[in-house]
């Protein structure tokens, strides 16, 4: 196994471009098996999450192949209807697969995703709408079965969960209920864009999907798909770490190929933070510290247009290095605050008082240390922490972090940043200076207290 060796406090400067987003291209990946011709998607990032994608698509029978940034994708062996679990547990987002089966075979094996590092994420939601469209359901070892006799049935109903809507089940439903007969009227629809961009791919493929953007979809089915070509838009998540990076670091950081619609958002926070936004052009964003003194906030992440929970891991640090108390709350994953304990190994000071909720005590300085990634978002704070703060720092487990972000250490140092890739060893940057006397930071009080958020 690899990690990241970083050396901090070096401000990174210069201009990145973001790759096509990850959460989009998924659901449009799998999208291009309900049509019965091929489907060309451009700007495909080469990540983890993406080649585990393209290999349950070949397990399903598709032929997907890539040149360069884009895929190639022919439905024409699309035939399996099992989805097993050696592939679930590498990418929940496997279960998109569903929607596309029993559309265009009528049935579908699935197994169960289960838990995973960010809390519990259960499917109802999904089964629900699947419900909602006539399908027949079952479950067993650890499997759920899924039957339509004839096709699905268009009908109305809701996807509103005891945690709000949810990404998944919205864009897993409007691909089953394009081919479905009749119209289906989807009640509490997400509205993130991803869901805009597979809804308008779907259009393009022939579908007839309206509502995009709002919490009601309208779909007319239709009996037949075809392919179609698609540019998959700029990941918001991507250009969120990159813009905080830089204000983190002291750098001066320009974003191409990003959008203000999609992650407004993430914009209003950082400018409520101090940060200085300058639009070179409607797809490039200088991105800087302001002159005045940095706020510290009380953040609340929301589904679309509210602040992305994909971006609090990161904005954890940012919030880490600036003066007063900050908080942060997820509403969409309470207990999504791994990178917590992480961040308070290199200096940080970070309290959970109860589930759902971090306090933040900005500190001036974070001070290298080793430290481990538990998820994606997690290991994305750790790098954005590592490249802030003072001497080395080791990122371990890194490939949470390779399953989302594109080339990360060519970027890294495109941008100034100190980064190589190590073999994974025992060799740990803290104990050399233990060991040999350097002089220590004295240890808060409040670093002591536990802060695990998962109770
Ligand atoms: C997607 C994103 C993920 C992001 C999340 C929320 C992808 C591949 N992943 O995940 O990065 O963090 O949206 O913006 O696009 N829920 C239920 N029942 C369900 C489904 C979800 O209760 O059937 C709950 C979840 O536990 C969670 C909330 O709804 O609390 C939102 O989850 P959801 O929007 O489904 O997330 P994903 O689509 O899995």
């Amino acid at each position: 196994m690899d990690m990241f060796q970083i050396e901090g406090a070096k401000p990174l400067n210069g201009s990145v471009r973001v790759s096509g987003s990850k959460n989009t291209s998924l659901p449009l990946l799998m999208a291009a098996l309900l049509a019965e011709s091929p489907s060309v998607l451009e700007d495909v990032p080469d990540l983890r999450d993406i080649r585990e994608m393209v290999r349950l698509m070949s397990h399903l029978g598709a032929t997907v192949v890539r040149e360069g940034t884009r895929l190639i994708i022919d439905p024409a062996g699309f035939n399996v209807d099992y989805v097993p679990y050696d592939i679930m547990r590498k990418m929940r987002a496997s279960f998109y697969a569903m929607g596309p089966m029993l559309a265009r075979l009528g049935h579908a094996r699935v197994s169960l995703p289960g838990g995973c590092a960010i809390g519990d994420r259960p499917v109802d939601l999904h089964l629900r709408g699947f419900k909602g469209l006539g399908a027949q359901l079952g479950r067993s070892s650890g499997y759920v079965h899924a039957r339509s006799v004839g096709r699905l049935k268009g009908s109305r109903f809701s996807l509103m969960g005891s945690n709000g809507t949810s990404v998944g089940a919205t864009c897993n439903v409007m691909m089953a209920a394009t081919l479905a007969e009749g119209v289906t009227i989807i009640d509490d629809a997400a509205r993130e864009p991803e869901i805009t961009e597979l809804g308008n791919m779907l259009n393009a493929m022939g579908a007839r999907v309206e509502g995009m953007g709002t919490s009601t979809l309208r779909i007319e089915g239709v009996e037949r798909l075809h392919g179609c070509n698609w540019k998959v838009s700029f990941d918001r998540i991507e250009a969120a770490t990159w813009a905080i990076a830089g204000l983190a670091t002291h750098g001066d950081v320009t974003l191409e190929n990003v959008g203000f619609k999609d992650m407004a958002s993430t914009l209003r926070a950082l400018e409520q933070w101090g940060a200085e936004l300058t639009w070179v052009n409607e797809s490039t964003l200088r991105v800087r510290r302001g002159k005045g003194m940095k706020r510290a906030l009380s953040v609340v992440t929301e589904p679309f247009p509210g602040f992305p929970t994909d971006a609090q891991p990161q904005l954890t640090v940012l919030l880490a290095l600036t003066p007063g108390e900050s908080s942060i709350r997820d509403t969409i994953y309470p207990e999504r605050f791994m990178q917590v304990p992480e961040l308070n190994r290199l200096g940080a000071r970070i309290k959970s008082p109860e589930k759902g909720r971090i306090e933040i005590h900005g500190v001036p300085v974070l001070e290298g240390a080793a430290v481990m990634a538990s998820d994606l978002r997690a290991g994305a704070a750790l790098v954005v922490a590592a490249l802030a703060a003072h001497g080395t720092s080791q990122v371990r487990r890194i490939y949470h972090i390779e399953r989302g972000y594109e080339r990360i250490e060519e970027k890294i140092m495109g941008l100034g940043g100190s980064i190589v890739r190590l073999p994974e060893t025992d060799a740990d940057p803290g104990l050399d200076s233990v060991l040999f006397g350097e002089e220590t930071t004295p240890l808060a009080s409040e670093t002591m207290v536990p802060t695990r958020a998962v109770s």
